[in-house]
């Protein structure tokens, strides 16, 4: 039987350590940011990623482009609350995030999603009634070797499978 890997704890020590595979994710921001020169006009774009690789705009991540590209943080919330196609952080007790970049589809997102709706009846862009899940997607976490990938409150978890995440998520519910 494959393991479940597991890429990272926090996004915080994520961005501490730059050796660690957890960087992906942060690595992806970066190169945005490089890619515009850290010009404070490249914030939409940047926040674009943040969001097509984390699931949503993680606070962390506002904070960190905020200092990054020397824009006032209030200005990064006035964006992100500004534009519908933002999402900030759900407001579910436990947070799914799917990804649903190739890679990840191919290899078996639709059984998590399917998985998903057979344990908790919630799909991405939903969080549960009782608020205590969250379900979003990302089109790639930068784990692609991995797939299919899932950020389980926070933790990247690669090779994830449907029982593996019933599990999780029956935890989370009950
Ligand atoms: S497509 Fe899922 S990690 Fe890249």
């Amino acid at each position: 039987m494959e393991e479940t890997v597991l890429i990272s704890d926090s996004p915080k020590e994520n961005r501490k350590d730059n050796k660690t595979k957890a960087d992906r994710r942060w690595k992806m921001v970066d190169r945005a940011m490089r890619k515009n020169g850290y010009e404070q006009h490249s914030l939409i774009e940047v926040l674009h990623v943040v969001q097509e690789t984390f699931g949503y705009l993680e606070n962390d991540a506002l904070e960190y482009v905020s200092k990054a590209l020397g824009v006032p943080l209030s200005q990064v919330y006035g964006v992100a609350t500004f534009y519908h196609f933002f999402t900030l952080k759900p407001q579910g007790e436990h947070t799914c995030v799917l990804c649903t970049g190739t890679a990840c589809y191919i290899k078996g997102v639709p059984e998590l999603i399917d998985t998903l709706k057979d344990v908790a009846d919630v799909t991405t862009g939903e969080t549960t009634e009782d608020n205590k899940l969250s379900v979003l997607s990302a089109r790639c976490v930068g784990a692609c070797g991995l797939a299919p990938v899932a950020v389980l409150d926070g933790e990247v978890v690669g090779k994830l499978k449907p029982g593996q995440l019933r599990k999780k998520v029956e935890e989370w519910i009950a």
